[in-house]
């Protein structure tokens, strides 16, 4: 595949840590010090899928080109008000596109694992220009009153256009079940026959457990892909790491001793916003002028299941 355009929305209402310390037991000294995070943007009146539908226009103006000419629409998505249809087919409908649409969730992964599925359908010759997106509102996971979640999170839209080429070096996406650490669970409607105990549990996270995971295992998939590529971690030009906490991306750029302009950073504005966080920070880096034909990109994910993602990209635009 071959990045054509970004694009990336977010809603309108900025929530600081000073803001959240008013409302619960915490303070913008410990959600700094702890995630690197200072505020985030949160869904107020907004719908997920008019910010996912203003990500797509941006990235399809940004690639000079129409819905009409998107064979594919795939759009990782964890939770969100309509469970069907999809986030993919409603954008579809919002920019006036006609083609085939799927979500997938693999969690805070999943951009990454829609990037695998999108190279696949390209390799096969099913399509030629997909729209490839994130739309994430995990504020409406959380549960309010749990101070070690909610302070984390931020909603928000990314998405790229990929069409055919060879700029994807190598990917590898990973699973290991592991209920455990992290999970959100809703409940059904019920039903005249269910005799089991349901309940809804909000977003419950070890953090620490999958801080230690997310570490070891965003460095594994790293150099993976470096090695699968044939490349040396000095070739990187940026590496575009899932924004979940400062400290994770901090260690690992330790860990490569590289310098901080390598490990570009948007959670301290946006929180984590699951899956959307890397195709946000890519538009960033495009938007802002950053990115040359030729920069080697890698990126990173990891995220509930426990799920993983890492690949490298040339950007040739
Ligand atoms: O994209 C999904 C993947 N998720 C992640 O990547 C998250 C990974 N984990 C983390 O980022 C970190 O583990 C957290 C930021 C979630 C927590 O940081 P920590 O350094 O692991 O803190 P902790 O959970 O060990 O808690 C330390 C203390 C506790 O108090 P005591 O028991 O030491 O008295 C917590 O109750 O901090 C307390 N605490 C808070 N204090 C103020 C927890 N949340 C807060 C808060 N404000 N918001």
């Amino acid at each position: 595949m071959r990045i054509i355009g970004t694009g990336s929305a977010h809603p309108k209402h900025t929530l600081t840590n000073d803001d959240l310390s008013k409302i619960m037991d915490t303070s913008d000294e410990w959600i700094r010090e702890r995630t690197g995070i200072c505020t985030r943007q949160i869904i107020t009146d907004e719908n997920l899928e008019d910010l996912a539908a203003e990500a797509a226009q941006k990235a399809l103006d940004d690639a000079g080109i129409k819905a009409s000419d998107i064979d594919y629409i795939i759009c990782s998505n964890v939770a969100y008000e309509y469970v069907t249809p999809t986030v993919s087919s409603i954008v579809e409908g919002k920019i006036g596109a006609s083609c085939p649409c799927v979500d997938l969730n693999a969690a805070c992964s999943g951009f990454i694992y829609a990037i695998d599925f999108a190279e696949a359908l390209l390799q096969t010759g099913r399509a030629t220009n997909i729209l490839v997106m994130a739309a994430e509102e995990p504020t409406r996971m959380v549960d309010w009153n749990d101070r070690s979640t909610c302070v984390l999170f931020g909603d928000g839209a990314g998405a790229m256009v990929v069409t055919r080429g060879e700029e994807l070096r190598a990917i590898k996406v990973s699973s290991k079940s592991n209920l455990d650490v992290l999970h959100y669970k809703r409940k059904l409607e019920p039903t005249p026959f269910i005799t089991k105990e349901e309940e809804h549990i909000p977003l419950y996270m070890a953090g620490q457990e999958v801080f230690k995971t997310a570490v070891t295992c965003s460095l594994r998939d790293l150099l993976a892909v470096l090695s699968d590529a044939g490349l040396d971690k000095n070739d990187i030009t940026y590496y575009v790491l899932h924004q979940a906490n400062f400290r994770i991306n901090d260690f690992i750029r330790h860990r490569f001793n590289m310098d901080p302009a390598k490990f570009p950073v948007n959670m301290d504005k946006y929180g984590n916003t699951s899956s959307a966080s890397i195709p946000m920070l890519l538009d960033e880096l495009n938007r802002e002028g950053k990115l040359k034909n030729g920069d080697l990109l890698a990126f990173s994910a990891f995220g509930a299941g426990f799920t993983t993602g890492a690949c490298i990209i040339e950007w040739n635009k």
